[in-house]
């Protein structure tokens, strides 16, 4: 039994994590500052004597004695990252200071939850982890591939000056229930969208193509990173390497739903890359993992979620 922090463990993937690690028999202090995540996504782990909840933001230090820290705390999405993106940046940068100072004092093993997003707008595809990324610095979505960025660096940095124990996953799009059913996001844009009988909206042509990882296996690879052996930090790519277009997932998600919405298009946002592929051979390798669930698969269970969402709007 390991005592387990999980900062942002009230949003989507936090609390599937913690969900997880509780079900393996580990403590988890669960910490968030609702700023995107919900009691509802934890509510169920509430009367588990091994489950604990902190009200905190990870932008102030903390002091707590654990085992291990997962660092998710950061809004994922860019309507919700852009909508105070010094925050943004202050979250992932003063986070991990506050966090990997946690960890110093503690002698805790760390994860940071990277992102897909510090390659930017790739020019390698699909995207190794030596590949050091396409990113503009002052753009609308800086705050938070740059913010990410520099969260690696300092991973790395307490690495060699501290010889922390660090693990640094790069996630790639995942999906699942719990997804907030507004984040701007393509699945559950499209899910909600479907469900509601709107226009589907995609931006651009739609042959853009994206990868999409089910939370499930995604939670399985942090688990299995944590649990590596002191000499591998990563980065190291999760994600699923298989390729939709826009307009294959759309249709995916139409047949799925049985809605009769119409696909409509809009023009791309600003920095918005084509083209998001994981190569996992690390992952493979390394964690012996790679992803098991189908899209199909995952998409009915993320649709039977967003129907009790909509349904009880
Ligand atoms: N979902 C994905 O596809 C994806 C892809 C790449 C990386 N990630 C990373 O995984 C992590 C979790 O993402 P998610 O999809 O679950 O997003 P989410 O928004 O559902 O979860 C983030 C959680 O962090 C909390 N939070 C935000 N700022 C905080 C602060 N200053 N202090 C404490 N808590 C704070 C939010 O309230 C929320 O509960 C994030 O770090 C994100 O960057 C997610």
């Amino acid at each position: 039994m390991q005592r387990i922090l999980v900062t942002g463990g009230a949003g989507f993937l936090g609390s599937h994590l913690c969900e997880r690690l509780l079900g393996q028999g580990h403590d988890v202090l669960c910490l968030d500052n609702f700023y995107t995540g919900s009691k509802r996504n934890i509510s169920h782990l509430m009367g588990n004597p091994a489950f604990e909840l902190m009200r905190h933001d990870v932008c102030f230090p903390l002091y707590v004695e654990v085992d291990q820290i997962y660092n998710l705390a950061c809004p994922a999405s860019p309507i919700h990252y852009q909508f105070d993106p010094v925050q943004t940046t202050k979250t992932s940068v003063h986070g991990a200071i506050n966090m990997l100072g946690l960890a110093k004092r503690v002698k805790a093993k760390i994860l940071q939850a990277s992102t897909s997003e510090v390659y930017g707008d790739p020019d390698v595809h699909p995207q190794p982890e030596t590949y050091w990324g396409s990113v503009n610095p002052i753009g609308i979505r800086s705050c938070y591939d740059e913010g990410k960025r520099c969260a690696e660096t300092l991973f790395f940095d307490y690495r060699r000056q501290h010889n922390l124990r660090i693990k640094v996953v790069r996630i790639f799009n995942t999906y699942g229930p719990r997804m907030h059913p507004n984040d701007g996001r393509v699945v559950s844009n499209f899910i909600v969208q479907a469900l509601q009988g709107r226009d589907i909206t995609i931006y651009g042509s739609g042959e853009q193509t994206r990868s999409f990882c089910y939370v499930d296996d995604l939670v399985e690879a942090m688990i299995r990173t944590m649990g590596t052996g002191d000499d591998f930090t990563g980065p190291v790519n999760i994600g699923n390497p298989g390729e939709f277009t826009m307009i294959e997932l759309a249709e995916k998600i139409l047949t799925l739903t049985g809605s009769r919405s119409k696909l409509v298009f809009e023009p791309l946002p600003s920095d918005d890359p084509r083209q998001r592929k994981p190569d996992i051979a690390l992952a493979r390798g390394t964690l012996g993992w790679e992803p098991k669930v189908a899209l199909d698969d995952g998409l009915r269970e993320t649709i039977a979620y967003f129907r009790r969402i909509v349904a009880a709007a």
